[in-house]
């Protein structure tokens, strides 16, 4: 079954169909949200809201374990995040989907491993490529399939946030080799291949990294809004052509 992690401003998807809701429990608590049971196109998916339904949880205090943990015990193997981004890289403006290959993680003090207790013994994971291959091109053949232009490939640079970055973090940024910048990817990503989870995600620019086009003295939240609300029948064609094609 396919799970879609729903990010800012995508925490409902139009045309799902929900079946039901389940509260689950984790030996790490609780997760961001209820998993949401029902169905995209007529396939079965779970969808879980990552900052929670009210949009309450900010980047740096999602429970990432408990959200792979409750997506993985409850029979999910392919899970979808959807992440909305600044673009650093110039052809990634707002508006555009892009389907990153790739993670530089900036993050810090976030728990970013199951291996946390002894029993478990010391594992190190292979995390070359960080997105599972076959589900990114999954994700790039539903995007044709459903018409809408999208990016393969991109480096994803995962803040600590909550606030945005200042145009000298974003020129360091572009230094590293990031393409896009976001706040969530990690540790979801590792967390989940951690856990056995085939993971990709879905990134939508939403606006220009700070220092950048029109985020050249700032960055306008209205604009970003406005493309978050642009881009949802987007991802949703998206997201119907990818669950299809899973079956489910
Ligand atoms: N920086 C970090 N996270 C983001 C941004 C950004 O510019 N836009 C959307 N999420």
């Amino acid at each position: 079954m396919l799970a879609i992690i729903g990010g800012s401003g995508f925490a409902q998807i139009p045309g799902f169909k929900l079946d039901r809701r389940e509260v689950a429990r984790t030996p790490y608590g609780e997760p961001s949200s209820a998993l949401s049971f029902g169905e995209l196109a007529g396939h079965a998916v779970v969808l879980l809201a990552r900052h929670g339904y009210g949009h309450t949880i900010p980047p740096h205090q999602i429970n990432y374990r408990a959200n792979m943990w409750a997506l993985h015990a409850c029979g999910v193997t392919r899970v979808m995040g959807l992440a909305t981004v600044g673009g650093i890289r110039g052809d990634l403006a707002p508006g555009v989907l892009m389907v990153p290959d790739q993670i530089i993680d900036y993050t810090h003090g976030r728990s970013a491993t199951f291996f946390t207790l002894a029993d478990r013994g010391v594992h190190h994971i292979d995390f070359t490529l960080p997105y599972a291959t076959q589900l990114r091109r999954a994700c790039l053949d539903a995007a044709k399939r459903a018409g809408e232009p999208i990016i393969d490939g991109g480096v994803y640079a995962a803040t600590q946030g909550p606030r945005l970055e200042t145009a000298a973090e974003i020129n360091r940024l572009e230094r590293d080799g990031a393409d896009v910048v976001g706040m969530t990817g990690m540790p979801e990503a590792v967390l989940a291949r951690e856990i056995g989870l085939t993971y990709a995600a879905l990134a939508i620019v939403v606006n220009y990294a700070a220092g950048r086009g029109s985020s050249g003295t700032g960055i306008a939240m209205g604009e970003i809004a406005q493309v978050m609300q642009q881009s949802t029948g987007r991802v949703q064609r998206i997201l119907e052509q990818l669950a299809g094609e899973h079956g489910g």
